[in-house]
Parts: structure tokens; C-alpha cells; sequence
């Protein structure tokens, strides 16, 4: 199987990124022209992440943006539906946990996490609001979300000039330097049918997030949102010990 529809079957997205695993981040860096290290470098001022947190990285893919968070001093779980991704992943990085798991069915308790982030991953599950809601399910009362994902260039001339490039030179582009050049065909059609910033905000907002805001990089060429899961903060909501 070399590549997903857009109906983005899970098996046929899994397979599609089992294939391209072991190339996976050079052919990022490659195609972006290196831009992706920026935009993480923000993803992950973004989620701020912290000694004593604990992080979801859903979509974790090979981990590249996981790490980051460990290094911040988080606990960090990896999850991804994919599992040669999370061999790939385990195989790069055994310090992280990393977990196969699909985003509309997530492996863990409720309120778990203190911040959940996905970078570049939403876009391929196949019911967006299920995830969303899946997301705010394993999140903690007064925790985060924090959202990377291709999005649309604020102005015309540009944005017109980028439909151009998704739609035809970068599948071109694909066939000379990915070991799965039809890839590249499902990531222009699958960036071009999603969301715009203010359509994901939405979605977000009906999922039950609250806070909702987002960050333009690039241009509109990624865009960074953000939420709050609304409720008392978990440690405020612990009962206090009356004063003697
Ligand atoms: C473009 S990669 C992004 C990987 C990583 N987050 C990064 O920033 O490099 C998209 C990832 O989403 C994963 N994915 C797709 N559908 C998923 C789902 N329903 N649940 C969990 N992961 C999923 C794929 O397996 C793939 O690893």
C-alpha cells in the first residue's frame, strides 16, 4: 500500500506511514527546506513543558518533537497509531515511552496528561472531532492543548502560488527524494482539504476546548493552536485541610 485516500481509512494511513518510516524526518527537513525546525522550535516554546508535567505527544510519529518535551524535563508519552513509526521511534530514542495507539481511541485514563500536543497528525485521523474530544477526555481540568498543523497562507498571491506547489511541484518533488513518492500526492491533497485557522478553532471550540487562539508561521503555511480544558485545575480542586 503506498499511499492513504483522503477518506483516510486508519489501516491505509498506518500503512502508508509504516512504509516512509525509517526516511521519515530527513524528508521533512528536505522538503520544508528546513523550515520544520523552526516551526517545532516554537511548537515547543508553545507547549512550555516542564519538570514534574506530564505530556501526550499524540501523532508522535518517530518522536523528533517528543524529545524536545523530555528534554524540558516532562514525562513524556509518544502515542501513534503506526506502529513501524513507534519501532522507529523506540529505536532512535529508548528513553521515551512510546505507545500504539489510535487518537479517536486513546489508551489512557481520564484527565491523565497536564498538556496534550499533536504535531502535524490531527490532519490524518479520520474523524477530527472524535480526536479533539478524545484529547480534552485524557487532559486534566485546567491542562492544555497545543496543535502544529498545515494551514492556509493569509495572503492570496502567496496562497495561490502554495496550492500551485502542493497540487504539482511537490509531488514532483516527492518522486525524487522520498522512497514513497505517492506519499507526497496524499500530503498536498490532505493539506488542501483541511481546515483554514479560524475552521480548526472552531472545531476545537465545539470539542469543548476553551481559550481558543492560534499563531500564524510561515505565513499561514502552519498554523499553532491552543486551548485550555476548562474545569477546576486539579490541584485546586483537592480538598484543603482546615486551619487548627
Ligand atoms: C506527518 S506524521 C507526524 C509525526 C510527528 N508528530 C512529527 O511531528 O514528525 C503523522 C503521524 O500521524 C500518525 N497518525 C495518523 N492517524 C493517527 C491516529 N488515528 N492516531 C494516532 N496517530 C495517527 C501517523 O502514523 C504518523 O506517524
Amino acid at each position: 500500500m503506498s499511499r492513504a485516500s483522503l477518506a483516510k481509512d486508519p489501516r491505509e494511513v498506518a500503512g502508508m506511514f509504516d512504509a516512509v518510516a525509517r526516511r521519515y524526518d530527513l524528508t521533512n527537513d528536505v522538503m520544508s527546506l528546513w523550515q520544520v525546525r523552526m516551526w517545532r522550535a516554537v511548537t515547543r516554546a508553545t507547549v512550555a513543558a516542564r519538570p514534574g508535567m506530564r505530556v501526550l505527544d499524540l501523532a508522535a510519529g518517530t518522536g523528533t518533537s517528543s524529545v524536545d518535551y523530555a528534554a524540558d524535563g516532562a514525562q513524556v508519552v509518544a502515542c501513534d497509531l503506526s506502529a513501524g513509526m513507534v519501532a522507529e521511534g523506540r529505536r532512535r530514542h529508548p528513553e521515551i515511552e512510546f505507545v500504539v495507539g489510535d487518537a479517536t481511541a486513546l489508551p489512557f485514563p481520564d484527565a491523565d496528561f497536564d498538556v496534550v500536543t499533536v504535531s502535524y497528525g490531527l490532519r490524518n485521523v479520520q474523524d477530527t472531532a472524535a480526536a479533539l474530544a478524545e484529547m480534552a477526555r485524557v487532559t486534566r481540568p485546567g491542562g492544555r492543548l497545543v496543535i502544529a498543523e498545515f494551514s492556509t497562507p493569509v495572503h492570496a498571491a502567496f496562497r495561490r502560488l502554495y496550492r500551485f506547489y502542493l497540487g504539482t511541484a511537490l509531488p514532483a518533488a516527492g518522486r525524487l527524494v522520498s522512497s514513497n513518492a505517492d506519499a507526497y500526492g496524499y500530503l498536498g491533497e490532505s493539506i488542501l482539504a483541511w481546515p483554514d485557522q479560524e475552521a480548526l478553532a472552531a472545531l476545537i471550540q465545539d470539542a469543548g476546548w476553551r481559550g481558543v487562539g492560534y499563531k500564524n508561521l510561515s505565513g499561514g503555511i502552519v498554523a499553532i493552536h491552543r486551548a485550555t480544558k476548562p474545569g477546576i485545575p486539579a490541584d485546586a480542586a483537592a480538598p484543603t485541610a482546615p486551619e487548627a
